[in-house]
């Protein structure tokens, strides 16, 4: 299947209560890792990428293998960039044919990071390219030794989410409601009054960042409350270095790759642990949900959608004249910012 728009996947989590997993890719085998969970559970799934891991991948490289990847997996895949802060990383994930992206002003003044993230929209919209963004602070260093703790000051505040959905027109936005990225110091305590009101007051499917070692009760509770994606790392990376860990301690273990597949095998495992609690395992298999076509539409069993061009990104059928058009307004756009 070709890759999917993440606003047809999360649009049909948040009408149906589950959530779909993103979680990072950072090698080839935490790409294999991911896909192999999610096709066996039948789920849809998003692929994302860091802007803070691009040291750990080439994209040039890998965005190709991830598409073909993409195109074997029976199941909706999207490619986001997750916590893109520069203009050149988002440029460079719509060039490369991403179908998501997280545009993260958060640690911006509230004006700035409602005017970036609107042209940003207005750009990625055009060519049919979906956008995340985060409003309050979730903060913590994801895939960190250090574990932190939610800043209740860096919360979301419901009224401000309202307005800046409504003024920038994101598919979806990330919250700050009690997690962080990363290892918690003490438990988790997510604020779910506050989250129910985002909801009710956005009607935007919700993003829930660092999804590593909250309570799997926590994680269904917020996604009645309206949570339809989770982001998880830190815990993918803890088992595949758990695995390595125990295996290189014996002298006479030598070979490289075998530690890399039992790295994706706990990749693999914390993957299918995570879609089950999300409650995504097997909507891609239940009649009549996804479409043949574009792999992401409720349809009739057996029947494909009307526009069934797949939604991959379609910025390679724009030229070079319309692209530096758009990259002048985004820049025109932060540029009046400062006047
Ligand atoms: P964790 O590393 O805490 O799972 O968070 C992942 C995340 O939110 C990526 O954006």
């Amino acid at each position: 299947m070709a890759l999917v728009s993440m606003k047809t996947i999360l649009n049909e989590a948040a009408t149906k209560g589950y959530a779909v997993g993103s979680f990072n890719v950072v090698s080839l085998d935490s790409l294999q890792g991911i896909l192999e969970a999610a096709t066996q559970l039948q789920s849809p799934v998003i692929l994302s990428v860091a802007e803070v891991h691009f040291k750990y991948v080439d994209l040039e490289y890998v965005v190709p293998v991830i598409k073909q990847a993409a195109a074997q997996a029976p199941i909706p895949v999207a490619l986001h960039l997750d916590h893109g802060v520069s203009l050149e990383a988002v440029m460079r994930c719509f060039r490369l044919g991403f179908t998501s992206l997280m545009f993260d002003g958060s640690s911006l003044p509230y004006e700035e990071n409602v005017a970036r993230t609107a042209e940003i929209v207005r750009v990625a919209h055009s060519v049919g390219v979906s956008v995340e963004a985060e409003l309050g602070q979730v903060g913590g260093g994801e895939g960190a030794s250090e574990a932190s703790e939610a800043d209740r000051s860096l919360f979301t505040d419901p009224e401000q989410a309202v307005d800046f959905v409504r003024r920038t027109g994101v598919d979806a936005l990330a919250v700050a409601v009690g997690s962080v990225h990363g290892l918690y110091k003490g438990k988790p305590q997510l604020d779910f009054g506050r989250l129910e009101a985002i909801a009710r007051g956005t009607g935007v499917p919700l993003v829930l960042h660092g999804g590593s070692g909250i309570p799997d009760e926590d994680i269904k509770r917020a996604i009645s409350l309206g949570i339809a994606k989770i982001n998880v790392y830190t815990e993918m990376s803890m088992q595949a270095t758990e695995r390595i860990r125990r295996k290189v301690a014996d002298p006479k273990v030598i070979s490289f790759p075998d530690l890399l597949l039992l790295a994706r095998q706990g990749i693999k495992e914390t993957v299918a642990e995570k879609i089950k609690v999300f409650g995504s395992n097997h909507v891609c298999d239940a009649p009549g949900v996804f479409c043949d076509s574009c792999g992401a539409c409720v349809m009739p069993s057996g029947e494909t959608c009307a526009a069934s061009a797949p939604a991959t990104n379609n910025l390679a059928a724009v030229s070079d004249a319309e692209l530096a058009r758009m990259v002048t307004s985004v820049v025109k756009g932060i540029l009046a910012l400062r006047d």
